[in-house]
Formats: structure tokens, C-alpha cells, sequence
């Protein structure tokens, strides 16, 4: 496990695009495993601005989604969709037929989730899957349980994951229920993943999860059993770390 703190959003921007961008340098057409919520915003801004300057291109590049809300229409300001057009995908060459999110408005849920999982393997293997984390330990939407699931799959989401969203709502209410996610055992399987933790607020799950003990109550700590994991931390995430 490699852990970076940085003193500013601006150095955690940069060497986090840095790291995608060097990726596709090596190998252009990489499948990128995408995270939305606050976390990326930064780093999806530098993409664009490195793209913007021709220092790199996505047109060969797949791209898989972590999760969608259930029931949300696809054009909602608040889907994930949307998310991705606005941060990222209007800016930049990926072409729209290599970009893969959950389609939260299947009719069956379960064949979008088996559709969602067959394209993922069509791709081989996500050779750099962004994370960002719940303030619950999530990762995708893999809420703390009992037990975890591999493959995509519906998820309710808890009270404390639809409080943290409520943020991007008008209320609590018209949060979503439900989310389609992609299951812990496809995360894992990714050659690199790429955990990025900002805020105070998270700076005692972070730690948990990356130095306490392997359980399915804090899905991020399953995450130490990855053999390249690279973590980029801001100074006040990272405090525990000292
Ligand atoms: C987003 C996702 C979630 C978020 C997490 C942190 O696609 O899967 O796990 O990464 O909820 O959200 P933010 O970044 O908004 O604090």
C-alpha cells in the first residue's frame, strides 16, 4: 500500500490525474474504473485541462462507472449520468460507446446488474479503479454489512449514505433509496486502485479501514487486501497517519 498526503487539493489534484494520465500514456486504451460525489472533482477538472492542452486522449479508453441511484432519470442534475457528462465526459474524446454506467431505470434490476457484469468482463480487467469513501466506510455502494457482495447488485442505501448526499438535493426525501453498484469482489479485481479521502471528517475512517481490522462491517478495509493499492490523501484525512 502506497500512501500520499498532500498539503494542499490543488498537489492532490494533480498528482491524481498525473497517475490516470500516465496510465493512458503507457496504455491508451486502459479501462478506467470512475467514481463520482465530491472526491473526484478536482481531479476530473484536471483531466480536462490536460486534455484541453493535447497531453492526452481518451478516445481509446473504456470507462465503467462505480454506481447510479435507482429511479432517478438519466438526465436528473442529480444522476450519475449527469455527474459524468458535466465533470467529465462532455470535455473530453471518450468516445460515448466505451463510457459503462448502471442503467438505474432498468426494468429489472437483476438482468441490468448480470447485463452490467458481463460487459466488465468483455473488458478483461479495470486497470485503474478510482474510489472515493463513505463516511461509513463505503466504497462504491457497498454499505457496511454482515456480509458483501462480489458482483453488481441493488443496494438500499443507509440512512447515514443518503444524509451525507442529501448535500446535492433540494431535501433528505428526494435522495434515492436504492443504488445499482458495482460488488466489492469487481472492485478488488482491479490491477490498481486509486482511494482518495479528503476532509477531517474522514480522516477516522480512513485510518480504520486502512490500519484496523478486515471486515465486511468497513467494506473500504477490505482494501489492504489489495496488492496495489495507492492512496492520496489531503492533510486533514490524513492526520491519523502520522
Ligand atoms: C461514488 C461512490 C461513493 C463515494 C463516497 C464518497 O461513485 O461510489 O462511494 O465515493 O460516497 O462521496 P464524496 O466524494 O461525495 O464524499
Amino acid at each position: 500500500m502506497n500512501i500520499h498526503t498532500f498539503a494542499n487539493q490543488q498537489e492532490l489534484n494533480e498528482a491524481g490525474a498525473g497517475i490516470i494520465i500516465g496510465l493512458i500514456q503507457t496504455k491508451p486504451d486502459a479501462v478506467l474504473g470512475l467514481a463520482t460525489g465530491g472526491t473526484p472533482v478536482g481531479i476530473y477538472e484536471e483531466l480536462v485541462k490536460s486534455y484541453n492542452k493535447g497531453r492526452v486522449s481518451f478516445k481509446s479508453v473504456t470507462s465503467f462507472n462505480l454506481d447510479e441511484y435507482v429511479g432517478l432519470p438519466e438526465d436528473h442534475q442529480e444522476s450519475y449520468h449527469t455527474y459524468m457528462k458535466h465533470h467529465l465526459f462532455a470535455h473530453i474524446d471518450l468516445p460515448a460507446e466505451q463510457i459503462h454506467i448502471p442503467d438505474g431505470n432498468a426494468a429489472d434490476a437483476e438482468e441490468e446488474c448480470n447485463r452490467y457484469n458481463r460487459e466488465i468482463e468483455k473488458a478483461k480487467q479495470i486497470d485503474l479503479q478510482i474510489l472515493g469513501l463513505g463516511h461509513n466506510g463505503h466504497i462504491g455502494f457497498n454499505e457496511p454489512d454482515q456480509s458483501l457482495v462480489s458482483g453488481t447488485h441493488l443496494v438500499e442505501l443507509q440512512p447515514e449514505t443518503r444524509e451525507a448526499n442529501a448535500r446535492f438535493f433540494d431535501s433528505i426525501d428526494d435522495v434515492p433509496t436504492q443504488a445499482l453498484t458495482m460488488g466489492v469482489g469487481t472492485i478488488l479485481k482491479a490491477k490498481t486502485i486509486l482511494l482518495i479521502v479528503r476532509g477531517a471528517d474522514k480522516a477516522e475512517i480512513v485510518h480504520r479501514a486502512l490500519t484496523g481490522p478486515i471486515t465486511t462491517e468497513l467494506p473500504a478495509s477490505l482494501l489492504q487486501t489489495h496488492p496495489n493499492l495507492v492512496v492520496l490523501l489531503d492533510a486533514e484525512a490524513g492526520r491519523l497517519f502520522v
